[in-house]
């Protein structure tokens, strides 16, 4: 799998509308940390990247929110919104749509939409009956429910059933051309286990699928017959096109689809894959639009086992997790800590100690002790060596020069775990290179040359893996380039691709004699555990 297209130099990524039932969560922000590092990377490489964000605001989930607080639906969303976007804010999430589904132009969109797919003839009226979870917004099959009839997602909540009028999508239609598709285009569900999951639920038959409601206001009025509203999902997937719009342009399909779409990569957790893989694609054949590129379903973050949620209430606070360890320490965490398609359990210990280990010890010290010996040993504070005096067997260069093309690969197929691990290779074998080189010997032995090689050696190294860490740490490998002299903050997207591109900088031998070092103060605090958890 590929994820850049070196013809075309745009990159659209989406994260899931999320819903505005309650403020956002910890799985809520393992998704968009997760987009934002691609979107950074993606820019890192040149390209014009669409990193759209939003919320999802209608339906009964939202009503029955609202409701228990008194308060009208809009205004309730309102107050939720605000909460979304600061998050992003303190996790340095660099959007650059956020798409609202209850925003005056998405209607336009969505009614656009509609009447496209009703020319087709694919949207009749039929009687709906089944188990509604409203937390998943979805009709659950009997069989796949909990005893007691339990959702399987939201186990401490009762389906409720339904029996009405509803105006159904003839889903079944696209059988077999939605296997079509998934044949010729077998990277388009990632990772591949969700992708056998998609082929199974597929092959066992589809079934058309209601996409109104009655008994309900909160959402848009269906517009052949506005006695019922518009399912919320109809309307949500439809904000990934909306968010498409320019400002100010009018809210028609083709402006939406005329410089964005198709979507490169739909980003969500596995609980919302049918609806992304499945429903999506079928609606977008039915009016006529081409289909997204991939989409990858991650795992869940789960506690005791349990997905992490609002349902039920097992959650982490991402805001007081940020506010005492910092926006990187998060990111990275959770981008080398889970690997990105399978669940991963949430533990503070753990937590603390990976980051200690890894960016306060091995990244953190490496930068500090290579600096002040550089400061120590040379009075000038400069290393007067070329790149190209570093044997080609040195084992930093040996490991540095594949290095760029390993993560690069890791990022495209969103192996995040893999991309620390491998930088981390590269810090870890640094720190040992100083103890076996003991510089301050060959200080001692006045081996200057030999002392310079060893320090470029060491200080390159810092250098690419701050800088191939940079879509995941910004601020720390920001303020690790301007210890090592540069001008450089890589939340300054235009700046930092064009003092600093992949093609470059990813490379082995990049720092040059000619640089003046800065001064070496800890770019990352280890972190006390003071309350021995
Ligand atoms: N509103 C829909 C998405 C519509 S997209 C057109 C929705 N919203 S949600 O807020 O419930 O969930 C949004 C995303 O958060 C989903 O991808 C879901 O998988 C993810 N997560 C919610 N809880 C999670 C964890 N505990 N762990 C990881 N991700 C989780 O579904």
């Amino acid at each position: 799998m590929n994820l850049v297209n070196q013809q075309e130099k745009t990159f659209v990524l989406t994260t899931p509308l999320y819903y505005v039932n309650d403020v956002p969560h910890i799985g809520s922000a393992y998704t968009t940390i997760a987009a934002d590092a691609i979107a950074r990377f993606q820019r890192l490489l040149g390209n014009r990247v669409l990193l759209v964000t939003g919320t999802d605001e209608h339906g009964q989930k939202i009503q029955r929110s609202a409701a228990n607080l008194a308060q009208p639906p809009q205004a309730f969303c309102d107050q939720i919104v605000p909460s979304f976007i600061s998050l992003w804010s303190l996790l340095n999430i660099q959007y650059d749509r956020f798409s609202r589904t209850t925003a005056p132009n998405h209607q336009a969109i969505v009614q656009e939409f509609f009447q496209r797919v009703w020319e087709n003839g694919d949207i009749y009226q039929g009687q709906q009956k089944g188990w509604y979870c409203v937390s998943c917004e979805e009709f659950k099959d009997e069989r796949e429910l909990l005893s007691g009839n339990l959702c399987p997602i939201h186990t401490t909540k009762p389906v409720e059933w339904r029996d009405e009028q509803n105006y159904f999508f003839r889903l079944s239609k696209y059988q077999t051309r939605l296997e079509e598709f998934y044949q010729s285009h077998p990277d388009f569900i990632q990772p591949i286990s969700r992708r056998n999951e998609v082929l199974n639920f597929v092959s066992q038959g589809l079934q058309d699928f209601s996409i109104s409601r009655v008994n309900l206001d909160w959402g848009f009025p269906v517009p052949i017959d506005p006695k019922h509203t518009l399912y919320v999902w109809f309307d949500a997937l439809l904000g990934y096109v909306t968010a498409l719009l320019e400002p100010d342009t009018e809210p028609t399909l083709d402006n939406a689809l005329k410089t964005w779409w198709p979507i490169n990569l739909h980003l969500i957790g596995k609980d919302i894959l049918r609806f992304h893989a499945v429903y999506w694609p079928a609606m977008l054949i039915s009016a006529g639009l081409s289909l997204p590129e991939k989409v990858f379903g991650h795992g869940f973050l789960t506690k005791d086992g349990q997905k992490m949620g609002k349902t039920l209430g097992n959650t982490l606070d991402p805001v007081d997790l940020v506010q005492r360890y910092g926006s990187d320490a998060v990111r990275y965490y959770f981008l080398k800590e889970i690997e990105f398609g399978k669940d991963g359990d949430f533990n503070e210990v753990r937590f603390i100690h990976v980051l200690n280990a890894d960016l306060a010890n091995d990244l953190g010290n490496l930068l500090n002790r290579s600096l002040n010996m550089v400061k120590k040993y040379f009075v000038d504070n400069t290393l007067a060596i070329a790149p190209c005096a570093i044997p080609s067997e040195n084992p930093l260069r040996v490991t540095g020069s594949s290095l760029g093309e390993r993560v690069k690969q890791a990022y495209c197929t969103l192996a995040f775990h893999e991309v620390c691990q491998s930088v981390l290779f590269l810090v870890q074998t640094s720190n040992k290179f100083i103890d076996e080189q003991a510089p301050w010997s060959l200080y001692k032995q006045g081996k200057l040359t030999e002392l310079s090689i060893v320090l470029y050696a060491v200080i390159e190294s810092v250098r690419l893996a701050a800088y191939l860490l940079s879509p995941i740490i910004p601020n720390l490998s920001s303020d690790i380039y301007q210890q090592l002299g540069w001008e450089i903050n890589f939340n300054n997207q235009q700046q930092s691709f064009l003092l600093a591109p992949f093609s470059i900088h990813a490379t082995w031998g990049v720092f040059s004699n000619k640089q003046k070092l800065g001064i070496a103060s800890p770019v990352f605090k280890r972190i006390e555990n003071h309350q021995n958890i």
